[in-house]
């Protein structure tokens, strides 16, 4: 687990990157190439294994994230899924209730499987201090996937279905969310310390919706997970949620929450940290690649800004393949040079 989990404050604050395995370091493309495409990467234990060490190794970082994809999970219910090169992810699109048909939720376990058997090699190959994290997609994001076929700026496809018919887009919601639930478990059982919900699309939804399809679900999976393993913390990532944060915070009752790259610090230290929650983030993912003095001033700025609350150092979002590897040593090692403010 993560030292921040400990109820106490730590100068300096542990430190991990979303997306730091990934295209912006030669190894992962080698292994990539090697691999002959990223579905395989991630369903063979030995390479997802490799690729999740791969920046531990590098940069030293405080906790390694699984290497695995969220759309993994619509693939093992039976989705067709497949990543065009350069391209971005690409899925059958299921639009309507009649298309769930396909789904089938006792199958899982053929893929899933293979993530289990990662995670145990992953596990015991980590230094016993360093967190391994599991996650899923958010139900309401996996399901924006889910239904246009790939990624979609507005997500309109599946927001369309959810207002022309909600009582058929639960239905999608139900299958994903009690698939969330048992893949985090399996996710747990097979050995990691703590689990992260990427919802990259919450920020997509008027409040009444966002309650809906983001917050309920939400609920419902942290309230079991806690129930099934109460020792194991849950980050929530409601990507450009804004102020909705806080309501999330409070209902969902995550541990944590990852604060993406337009929250505003005084409003993460000030109204979201009284919500009890530990705060994640939020370097600009494009300020890591242009580096330097900006860069380190940023650093320093969200620093002191958190200074007394419990934080982890990331990104406000993922890392993007532009970034040169030495920008990322650059930023670990400017956060580990912080010393407390305090006498
Ligand atoms: O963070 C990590 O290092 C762990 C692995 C991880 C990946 N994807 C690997 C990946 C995690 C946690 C994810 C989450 C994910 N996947 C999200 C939520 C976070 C976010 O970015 O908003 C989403 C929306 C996806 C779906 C997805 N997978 C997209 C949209 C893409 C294409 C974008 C791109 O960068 O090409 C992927 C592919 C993907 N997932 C890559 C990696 C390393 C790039 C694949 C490649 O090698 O070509």
């Amino acid at each position: 687990m993560l030292k921040v989990f400990s109820n106490i404050h730590f100068t300096p604050p542990p430190i991990w990157l979303m997306r730091q395995a990934g295209r912006y370091l030669p190894e992962y493309r080698a292994l990539r190439k090697q691999a002959g495409g990223f579905l395989n990467l991630c369903y063979t234990p030995e390479f997802a294994t490799e690729v999740t060490l791969q920046p531990i190794r590098r940069f030293d970082f405080d906790a390694a994230i699984l290497f695995s994809d969220i759309l993994v999970l619509p693939n093992a219910l039976g989705q067709k899924v497949w990543f065009a090169e350069g391209e971005g992810p690409r899925l059958d699109p299921i639009t309507n209730t009649q298309a769930l048909s396909i789904l089938n939720q006792s199958a899982t376990g053929d893929i899933f499987s293979k993530v289990y058997e990662a995670i145990t090699r992953i596990r015991s190959a980590l230094a016993p201090e360093k967190a391994l994290i599991g996650f899923c997609g958010a139900p309401w994001t996996v399901a924006t996937y889910m239904v246009a076929g790939r990624g979609s700026p507005d997500q309109a496809a599946a927001r369309s279905w959810a207002y022309n018919d909600p009582a058929g887009f639960q239905k999608l919601i139900d299958i994903i969310t009690s698939t969330t639930i048992e893949h985090l478990s399996g996710q747990i059982k097979a050995g990691v310390n703590l689990v992260q919900l990427f919802d990259s699309w919450a920020g997509s939804l008027p409040e009444p919706e966002f309650n809906r399809w983001v917050v309920e679900p939400t609920i419902r999976i942290v309230t079991t997970i806690k129930n099934r393993h109460p020792e194991v913390p849950i980050i929530g990532f409601p990507r450009a949620a804004g102020v909705s944060a806080v309501h999330y915070c409070r209902q969902t009752k995550v541990d944590a929450v990852g604060c993406d790259t337009s929250m505003p610090l005084g409003f993460m230290s000030g109204e979201l940290a009284n919500t009890g929650v530990v705060l994640q983030g939020n370097l600009d993912p494009l300020l890591l690649v242009a580096g330097g003095n900006q860069m380190r001033q940023r650093i320093d700025e969200i620093l002191e800004a958190m200074q007394g609350k419990r934080f982890i150092f990331n990104l406000g979002h993922g890392i993007v393949p532009q970034t040169p590897p030495e920008h990322v040593a650059e930023l670990v090692a400017h956060v580990r040079s912080h010393t407390s403010n305090e006498a």
